[in-house]
Order: structure tokens, then C-alpha cells, then sequence
């Protein structure tokens, strides 16, 4: 069974007006180039002395973003001040960065401080650092308890400012349970358990779960499901979660590739390949934290999330180099790779989530490795039908700290991914690889605006900041912000492809 945290983060919020008024013993100050540090954090500053300024000249910290220093202070109480570089013109992912690296030099320190150069940043202040409290301790026999009890932000608390610090909570909670799914080892969330921790998840939050198990699928005709799960001895799901608020106008389905591991199958992966295949569910993971935010922010549109889960394994009747698969709208695919698998179970969510006519279908998967290539670990890929909905994700996701770049689906790559035998093969040749597998997918959206979205790069971080190594939860926020913004306003996507 699955060691997944609970919903609650046991960090307390408040708001003090000076730094002087916080007995944090870790102090963060916030500061853009030329280093005119904010009022609040004034009077500190000057009492550090020269000191101060001599460790960060050593440093050579100018205030460029992403950068900090750790000053020691000698004292109890600040016993650290961190100074914390914005850039010049900060947007709202630099404030979500400085909080975070202020909250992973602060670990053991009960209580810490942060005091920024411009109020409105209170909810990327928070969520930056509860985020960079996560840690995934569910292995180790000895867990580190360093966490930081109580924040202080320096500020005034009004209405608005406890409204955004409840908002980062949710977010920061549904991120991290989005982490620890990903984390978790795949002998210990199989199909099945990854289903229950869903409705675990889902049923207190009013959202509705149904479970497809493999006798459903065989009815429904998933073969694309089906095919990837025939190697393994662990029988697969499909899951759909229901959120339908009253009064809804538009209507989004979210599809998230949930491959609990994915050895390669028969195209078996080299060793090395394999290492980080546990988080071949992080689009699974995407879309239940998305689902999450919605329910418990009470997101006005009504949302489908659709979740395939199968291991894709080499086992005795694993599917062939060769087979075909008939999937759920009926179009067959000659699996020449049978690691190209991610593509074949999201064939089917998509063709399913089309059957209900949504306003738009989004897919969300760890699908490629040459997305990767193309845009590395921070940057996910995002192509579609319609080049209005993948900008419009692009732009709700940069803010949000989850970056997207569009990229084409050229028609005449079609011709690549064409097979001799059946309607299509799952692979498209040595290049454009994210292309040729979204040309693939398009295949199964028919007519409704379909973005798809390829996070193999930013499923993993290996930075230290809100983000730290291990699993990043990429994808939650925007897609939650995606759902949002179709309420308010509107889901009319015009086609351009
Ligand atoms: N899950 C992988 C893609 C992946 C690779 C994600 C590395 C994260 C890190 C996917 O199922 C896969 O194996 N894709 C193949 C496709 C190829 C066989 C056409 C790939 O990218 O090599
Ligand atoms: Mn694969
Ligand atoms: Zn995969």
C-alpha cells in the first residue's frame, strides 16, 4: 500500500508589519538589483551591521533572480537572514522561487520571516513556501523532521491576503499529493491502489468515481489499454471522476497518462532507462491534483478527469512488435514499439472524453523523451487542434510557474506514423519525435478544440527551490487554472487544425 500524506500541511500563516515583530529564526529578505531593501526589513539590516554587506559582496550577490545568500547572524533570534535576489522586473514565478529557497534554507528552523519588496505576491509567498517544505519521507526509517512551523509574512492582513494564503494551501496540498503519488515506488501503487487512493481522495470532495476494471474495458473496447496492460500480471483501470458543479457552462475533459511503470515492454528500455519510470504516471498525477483544486476551490465548470492506469510490462502475453490494437473509436494501431505505449492507453481516454462533448479536451503524459530533448527539464511541450487553447494554457501556466511552448503538428509528418496493415503505427521514425506522437493522438479528439501537453522534461526537478528533487506535481495548477478560466470566461476554442 501507498504512504501518501494527507491533505493538511501543519504550517501556520500569519501576517507581522515588521520584521522586528517576528521572532522567526530564519529571515528572508527580498530584493531586486541596486539592493533597496524593503522598509519592513530596514531596521534589520542596519543592525547586521557591515557585516552583512561584506558576506554578500564576498558572494557576489547583486540581487539577480534565483540567486541567495545565507548570512549567519551570531544571535538566537534571527539566527540566519537570507537575502533573496528578484531580477529587475519580478513576475510572479520569481516571488514562488525566493520564498522557496528561502523555506529549503530554513528547514530547521520552527519559525522564519519573509519580507518582499512589494505587497500583492502574498499567494506565490506562500505556496513558494509551503511547496519547499515537501519532502518525500515515506521510505526512510529515520525521516529528517525539519519543517518549518509558522511563516511570518511581513505585511498587512486583510481579507484579501487570508482569501490568497487559503488559495496557496489548496494548490500547495494538491501539488504535493500530485508529488507523493509520483514518488511512490510502482510496486506500491499498482492500478488498483492508485484508484483507491484516488477515491480516497475524491469521495470527501463531492467529486463522483467510476472504476473501469479490465472486464469494463474488454466491453468498451480499450484496446489500447488493454494492449499495454497484457504484460502485466497487475490487472489495469480506467477511471473517470466526475466533478459537475450546478449551473456549469462549459464543459472540460482532462486526460492524464497513467503508466504506474513503464519498463518498455517487449521494446524492453535499457536499465538506466528504466530508473525513473515510476513517474510515468505524472499526467495521472496532474489531473487528480487538478481535480482536487477544482473541487475544493468549488471551480465553476464541469470537468471530467479521465485516468488509464496499466504498468506497461514484458510479460508472457505482452502485446507483440507487429500486433495491432483496435481502440475505442475503432481506429487500429500497428504497435511497432511497444514502448511508445503512452500514446495507445491516452488513444482511448481521449476517444472516450470525446463521447461526452466537452468544449475541450486537454491530455496531459510523460509521452516523449524527444520533448525533452527539445525543450529540457523545465519546459513541457504543448500542441493541439486549436492554437487559441494551447496559448491560452501557455499563458495561465508561466505565471503559475508551469512553462509551455507550443509546438507544431505538421500535417504532412502525418505520413510518417502511416502503417502498411492498419489506420496508423505508434512510431514515427527517428525525428520530431513529440510531433509524430501528438500527430497520433490528434487522431482521437475528433472534432472537439484538443490540446496535449508533454511534460516528460518537468515531471522531475532537479533544482532546489519550491521545487526540489524528485517529483514536481508539474501540471496541477495550470490545468486547475485552465478549468477556472473556462468559467469565467468562456470555453468557444476555434479550430485550427
Ligand atoms: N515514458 C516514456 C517517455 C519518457 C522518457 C518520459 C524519459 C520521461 C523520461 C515513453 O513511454 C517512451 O518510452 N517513449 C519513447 C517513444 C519511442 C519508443 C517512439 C521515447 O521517447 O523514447
Ligand atoms: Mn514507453
Ligand atoms: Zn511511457
Amino acid at each position: 500500500m501507498a504512504r501518501i500524506a494527507d491533505m493538511d500541511i501543519d504550517i501556520d500563516i500569519s501576517f507581522v508589519e515588521s520584521l522586528d515583530d517576528s521572532p522567526a529564526g530564519a529571515v528572508g529578505v527580498a530584493v531586486r538589483p541596486g539592493l533597496e531593501w524593503p522598509a519592513a526589513a530596514a531596521s534589520l539590516i542596519q543592525s547586521l551591521g557591515p557585516g552583512f554587506a561584506a558576506a554578500l559582496e564576498r558572494e557576489k550577490f547583486t540581487g539577480k533572480p534565483g540567486s541567495a545568500v545565507s548570512y549567519d547572524t551570531g544571535r538566537d533570534a534571527p539566527h540566519t537572514v537570507v537575502a533573496l535576489g528578484l531580477g529587475s522586473d519580478p513576475g510572479p514565478e520569481q516571488y514562488r522561487r525566493a520564498a522557496g529557497m528561502l523555506g529549503r534554507r530554513s528547514r530547521r528552523a520552527a519559525s522564519a520571516a519573509l519580507a518582499a519588496d512589494e505587497g500583492g505576491r502574498t499567494r506565490e509567498l506562500a505556496e513558494g513556501f509551503l511547496l519547499s517544505q515537501y519532502s518525500f519521507t515515506a521510505y526512510q526509517s529515520e525521516p529528517e523532521p525539519a519543517v518549518t512551523e509558522t511563516l511570518f509574512l511581513v505585511g498587512e492582513a486583510g481579507e484579501a491576503e487570508e482569501a490568497a494564503v487559503e488559495t496557496a494551501r489548496i494548490n500547495a496540498e494538491a501539488v504535493m499529493f500530485a508529488r507523493d503519488l509520483v514518488n511512490t515506488p510502482a510496486r506500491d501503487k499498482s492500478p488498483e491502489e492508485v484508484a483507491r487512493l484516488a477515491r480516497e481522495m475524491a469521495g470527501p470532495l463531492g467529486l463522483r468515481v467510476v472504476e473501469h476494471d479490465r472486464e469494463d474495458l474488454e466491453r468498451g473496447g480499450f484496446g489500447g489499454v488493454l494492449g499495454v496492460a497484457a504484460g502485466s500480471g497487475r490487472p489495469p483501470r480506467l477511471l473517470e471522476i466526475w466533478h459537475e458543479p450546478e449551473g456549469a457552462e462549459a464543459f472540460a475533459v482532462l486526460a492524464g497518462k497513467g503508466i504506474t511503470f513503464d519498463s518498455g515492454g517487449l521494446s524492453l528500455k535499457p536499465a538506466s532507462g528504466m530508473e525513473t519510470m515510476k513517474t510515468d504516471m505524472s499526467g495521472a498525477a496532474a489531473v487528480l491534483g487538478a481535480m482536487q483544486i477544482i473541487a475544493r476551490r468549488g471551480i465553476g465548470t464541469k470537468v471530467l478527469g479521465l485516468i488509464p492506469l496499466t504498468d506497461n510490462m514484458p510479460g508472457p502475453l505482452a502485446t507483440k512488435p507487429g500486433d495491432v490494437l483496435t481502440t475505442r473509436n475503432g481506429k487500429t494501431i500497428e504497435v511497432l514499439n511497444t514502448d511508445a505505449e503512452g500514446r495507445l492507453v491516452l488513444a482511448d481516454a481521449l476517444a472516450l472524453g470525446v463521447e461526452h462533448n466537452p468544449d475541450v479536451i486537454v491530455d496531459i503524459a510523460t509521452l516523449t523523451g524527444a520533448c525533452m530533448v527539445a525543450l529540457g527539464l523545465g519546459i513541457a511541450g504543448a500542441m493541439g487542434t486549436s492554437d487559441e487553447l494551447v496559448r491560452r494554457i501557455m499563458e495561465l501556466g508561466a505565471p503559475l510557474g508551469e512553462r509551455f511552448w507550443h509546438l507544431p503538428l505538421p500535417e504532412d509528418y502525418r505520413k510518417q506514423v502511416e502503417s502498411p496493415i492498419a489506420d496508423m503505427k505508434n512510431i514515427g521514425g527517428k525525428w520530431a519525435g513529440a510531433l509524430t506522437a501528438g500527430l497520433i493522438l490528434s487522431e482521437f479528439a475528433g472534432d472537439v478544440p484538443w490540446a496535449h501537453l508533454d511534460i516528460a522534461g518537468p515531471r522531475t526537478s532537479e533544482e532546489e527551490h519550491y521545487r526540489s528533487q524528485g517529483a514536481t506535481g508539474f501540471g496541477a495548477l495550470t490545468l486547475a487554472a485552465l478549468a477556472e478560466d473556462l468559467a469565467e470566461r468562456g470555453a468557444s476554442f476555434s479550430r485550427t487544425l
